[in-house]
């Protein structure tokens, strides 16, 4: 499905030239009310918290300490998604012209495109686009590749890794909109979110927000993976079903009883509760779920959801930056626990232990590491209640499984 970042010539006809993308979209409009049409368009962050974007523009805008930096976050090092990486592939121009333009709307200069290492394609379109570009852009534009580690996209690990080379997060404050690159005001914005950026710029707020459906406003790309034909990027309607959503995606080839939403920071859900659910930051929030960086993963039958949840801990424990108490401690505790439990290893109070300790994990680190591992670990803990006693309990497991979910 593409309709508005990814209409245009199909991936199969290579990489769009600069020149057919102005062609096909027109030249930079200027950057002028911007701001305002941002925030009517109800533009929220896709880079996993759906944060006004018009908001985090005016706290840029509004700093007086040095002139603002853009930091275009594409590090993407959520595993189960692909959205940043082939929307960066597949539409660089737009990536660029929404950095350019939110430089513009907040009185920046410097613009550095942030890409992860590990996506080389990426990094190869990017690099060709900025040299497609004219000089003026070109001399505002930087291409920095990111670590490959999860926590290398958080936006003070971004920072830090653009001013010292370490992709760690740093405590807050000052945030980066106070104190980000090179000391100055820093808009760290998903890439995703700068494409969408661009065409509102284009065709106005009231067209992106017609592109919704349910009440909600504009389009947003969405990684479909687990028990679909095959993992793919799609681009939706904002506020379609899960289900519409999947449909798009090929439809599923098993049955399911759960979906993962929103990668490793988001949750699971049961299935019969996840098909109707509108896929928009708002409802969703009310029902306590998160699109998060746009991620549907459907448990495949055949896959116990108490050993994809320790594997998925087990990684988040991996990945941390080791770096305060409740990561280096309490996560690799909690994981190192999930994986008796779901290796039918585990020890008396267990699972009395995960259960509690999930409650004292968030909140606790520097950065929202631990937030997310305690977020899924608790809507594991409730969809998958029963097998997680059997495995307690029983050292059983009701469900042959020899694979991960993507
Ligand atoms: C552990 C961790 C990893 C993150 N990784 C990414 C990432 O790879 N890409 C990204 O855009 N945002 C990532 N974020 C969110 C960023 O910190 C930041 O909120 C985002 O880039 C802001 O852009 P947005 O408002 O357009 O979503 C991560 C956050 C956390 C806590
Ligand atoms: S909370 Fe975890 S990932 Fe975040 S800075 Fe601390 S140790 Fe690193």
């Amino acid at each position: 499905m593409s309709i508005a970042l990814l209409a245009g010539p199909p991936a199969v006809q290579g990489i769009e030239r600069y020149a057919d993308h102005q062609r096909r979209l027109g030249a930079l409009p200027p950057a002028t009310e911007l701001i305002g049409s941002i925030e009517r368009s109800a533009l929220r962050g896709k880079g996993g918290a759906a944060f006004p974007v018009a908001t985090k523009w005016r706290s840029v805008a509004s700093q007086r300490a040095g002139t603002p930096v853009v930091l275009a976050n594409g590090g993407e090092g959520e595993p189960l998604s692909r959205k940043d990486r082939m929307l960066m592939e597949q539409r660089p121009h737009l990536v660029i012209d929404g950095a350019l333009l939110a430089a513009n709307a907040v009185g920046a200069n410097d613009i550095v495109l942030y890409v992860g290492a590990d996506h080389a394609g990426a990094i190869q379109t990017m690099q060709r686009a900025v040299s497609e570009r004219p000089g003026t852009e070109r001399a505002r534009l930087r291409l920095v590749s990111a670590p490959v580690r999860y926590v290398s996209g958080e936006e003070t690990a971004a920072v830090h890794f653009v001013n010292a080379g370490i992709a760690l997060p740093t405590s807050i404050p000052p945030r980066p909109y106070e104190r980000g690159v090179d000391g100055r005001p820093t808009l760290v914005q998903n890439v995703e979110t700068l494409a969408h950026v661009a065409l509102i710029a284009r065709f106005g707020d009231e067209w992106y927000r017609s592109l919704g459906v349910a009440g909600a406003s504009g389009t947003t790309l969405v990684t479909v993976g687990g028990a679909v034909p095959q993992t793919v990027l799609i681009e939706i309607h904002q506020g379609m079903t899960l289900a519409d959503a999947v449909n798009v995606a090929g439809g599923i080839t098993s049955d399911s009883d759960a979906v993962l939403l929103g990668g490793y920071f988001g949750g699971w859900i049961q299935s019969g509760a996840a098909w109707g659910l509108s896929l928009d930051a708002d409802p969703l929030h009310r029902l306590g779920h998160s699109l998060g960086c746009g991620v549907v993963a459907v448990l495949p039958s055949g896959r116990c959801g108490v050993i994809e949840t320790a594997r998925i801990l087990a990684y988040l424990a991996h990945e941390s930056a080791r770096q305060c108490g409740p990561c280096t401690f309490g996560l690799r505790a909690i994981s190192a626990a999930a994986g008796r439990i779901a290796g039918l290893t585990s020890t008396p109070g267990d699972l009395e232990r995960v259960q509690r300790w999930s409650g004292l994990l968030a909140g606790r680190g520097a950065c929202h590491h631990p937030d997310g591992a305690a977020g899924l670990l608790a809507s594991a803990l409730h969809v998958f209640s029963g097998e997680f006693t059997l495995h307690d309990d029983q050292r059983r497991c009701s469900i042959v499984n020899t694979q991960a979910v993507a």
